[in-house]
């Protein structure tokens, strides 16, 4: 079957990786979570002490690039790729209060971007994937087959958010997740290079009163279209 590859960007904490997910399991393709490999680079600028007095030192950080290796290990028994930061396996760490205040800070340099976007490319090489994360329609694969762009009211993002981290045991407050949601949306949609921008050839999709299968249902029905070449 003719193997196609597939954009899904949208604003933080739509779900995007959850439908990514879904949908890469369903068709038998790679899945890539490229907000991760932003995450994963600030958690190696912080261990640098590229973060001081609550500046960000972008410099010191550049200077660092060679110094981190990226990769996704598959993990047999659950099925599901974890980032791995010079061999070291960081998908929680990545996911704490302090990596999300500065990753959209990070995701600013423009060489940050330009590393990850050289290894997202060659990722996809081969097609039969599915990527989620800000730029991958317009930057990454601007020629990929499906492109989706979810969006979803803020307030019921922050509140996903606050439920995950509730379940995970973390007290982190409402006002503090939606706060820091909000001010990603801005610094990603504001930033000079490759902002978060729907593609003119993107479909969007309001998940804020949908639920995840159908999502999952009108996402898969696309991608069965554009595989038949509809
Ligand atoms: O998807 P996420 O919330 O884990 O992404 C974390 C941050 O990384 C997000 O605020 C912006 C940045 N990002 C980006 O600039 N480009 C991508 N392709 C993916 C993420």
């Amino acid at each position: 079957m003719k193997k196609i590859t597939i954009a899904i960007d949208g604003f933080s904490s739509t779900g995007k990786s959850t439908v990514a997910k879904q949908l890469a399991a369903y068709l038998g393709y790679i899945y890539v979570d490229t907000g991760a490999m932003y995450r994963a680079v600030t958690l190696f600028a912080i261990r640098q002490g590229c973060m001081k007095n609550k500046t960000f030192d972008a410099q010191k950080l550049i200077d660092n690039l060679d110094a981190i290796d990226l990769s996704f290990k598959l993990e047999v028994n659950t099925n599901t790729a974890f980032i791995h930061l010079n061999g070291e396996n960081v998908e929680k760490e990545i996911r704490s209060m302090e990596v999300s205040q500065w990753v959209s800070h990070v995701a600013e340099v423009s060489e940050v971007r330009k590393k990850l976007v050289e290894l997202q490319q060659n990722m996809g090489k081969y097609k039969g994937i599915v990527m989620d994360g800000r730029d991958i329609g317009t930057v990454v694969f601007p020629e990929a087959e499906l492109k989706i762009f979810i969006t979803a009211d803020a307030k019921e993002r922050a509140q996903r958010r606050y439920l995950e981290f509730q379940e995970k045991g973390k007290s982190v407050s409402f006002e503090e997740i939606y706060t820091n949601v909000t001010e990603r949306d801005h610094i990603d949609t504001t930033r000079e290079d490759s902002p978060l921008v729907k593609a003119d050839d993107a479909i969007e999709i309001d998940n804020t009163h949908t639920t995840i299968e159908d999502q999952f249902q009108t996402v898969l029905q696309l991608a069965k279209d554009r595989i038949a070449g509809r």
